[in-house]
């Protein structure tokens, strides 16, 4: 091949690898950026194995690159064999303890996180403080309900959560296998259908102002053709900020709606859509009548569908065609065709409903 084609190839293929790669190192969606007690952890665990793993090629290379030198072959002695070792009880004693060495290294602080991260007791004490932050997580195709046992209140895809304290998970799914995680703030758990896993993360409050308030959450298991697609955010506020929240929830009522054109909508929403999404954020029906985000406090929400940026010409675009946003979805089908105008006053209405 025509050698100046092939590095001009090679050339455009790091450019776009630079362009594409250079997305993955943001402080919101960083793993190598750690932003709590977990994902510094779990960075440390990372930087240990890679440093014991760039010691052995290291030394492996020296090794080898020596040996090559050494023992080439030289004129005049073509004929001379280099003094064979095999079976040597020396060398194979060390070349067996090394290895025993740096997997010792590796493991007594693997196994004692792994310990620290599974320690779950506060969170499944009868008598738990209030205090404690448990949120029961539950995928679903492709969407995230959030549901805070303690305050008696429900949300979907944006996850609200104190920064700097420990916030417990219980996660389930609802449907098929997923996968919670949220990459700048620890590693991912399976969300199984037919158990609960149960873990804690800390959410650093510097690493949140870091991040610009909002973390990016993933669904990290093959879970249909929208799964790249479930994507939902973390939102970590102070405290004092996190008890106001829970309390605006817990009082949210219905919402009063004025504007003609969103009572239009209201009533197009009470008619087609009120049977799976609801609009109080304390939702008593049961886990399985639960099958549509709860819509309570869309207005506040980061995205439209948890991937579009938030505003009423996307909010338009996934009425209209749900299946053009997210392939898939269940939502797809479930009502008729929707006129120009009924969906301008959907639109009015969901945008107008706000907790904050
Ligand atoms: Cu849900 Cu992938």
């Amino acid at each position: 091949m025509n050698k100046g084609l092939c590095n001009w190839r090679l050339f455009s293929l790091f450019g776009m690898m630079a362009l594409l790669l250079a997305g993955c190192g943001k402080p919101f969606l960083s793993t190598l950026q750690p932003a709590g007690e977990v994902a510094d952890m779990q960075y440390s665990l990372m930087l240990l194995s890679t440093s014991i793993m760039v010691l052995v090629i290291v030394v492996v290379a020296i090794i080898f690159v020596y040996v090559v030198i050494r023992f080439r072959r030289r004129k005049g002695e073509e004929n001379k064999i280099p003094k064979q070792v095999e079976g040597s009880h020396k060398l194979e004693i060390i070349w067996t303890v090394i290895p025993i060495i740096l997997l010792l290294i590796l493991a007594v602080p693997t196994v004692s996180a792994t310990f620290k991260l599974a320690d779950v007791k506060a969170m499944n004490d009868k008598k738990r403080d209030k205090d404690t932050v448990v949120v029961n997580v539950r995928a679903n195709q492709y969407w995230w309900e959030f549901e805070y046992p303690d305050y008696g209140i429900i949300t979907s895809q944006d996850l609200v959560v104190p920064t700097n304290e420990k916030v417990y998970f219980n996660l389930i799914a609802s449907d098929v296998k997923h996968s919670f995680w949220i990459p700048a703030v620890g590693g991912k758990m399976d969300t199984n259908t037919d158990n609960k896993n149960q873990f804690w993360l800390v959410f650093d409050q510097k690493a949140t102002d870091k991040a610009g308030g909002v973390f990016y959450g993933k669904c990290a298991e093959l879970c249909g053709p929208s799964h790249a697609l479930m994507d939902f955010k973390v939102r970590p506020l102070p405290r004092t900020e996190f008890d106001a929240w829970v309390e605006k929830m817990q009082n949210a009522k219905k919402p009063v709606v004025t504007d003609p054109v969103a009572k239009q909508g209201e009533a197009i929403f009470n008619k087609s859509c009120i049977g799976c999404h609801a609009v109080t954020p304390v939702d008593k029906r049961p886990v399985q009548a639960r099958t549509a985000p709860n819509l309570a406090n869309f207005g506040d929400r980061e995205r439209i569908a948890g991937i579009l940026e938030h505003n009423e010409e996307n909010l338009k675009k996934w009425l209209r065609d749900p299946n053009s946003v997210k392939p898939g979805n269940k939502m797809a089908g479930t009502y008729g065709h929707l006129t120009e105008e009924q969906i301008d006053a959907l639109t009015k209405y969901l945008m107008s409903l706000k907790v904050e």
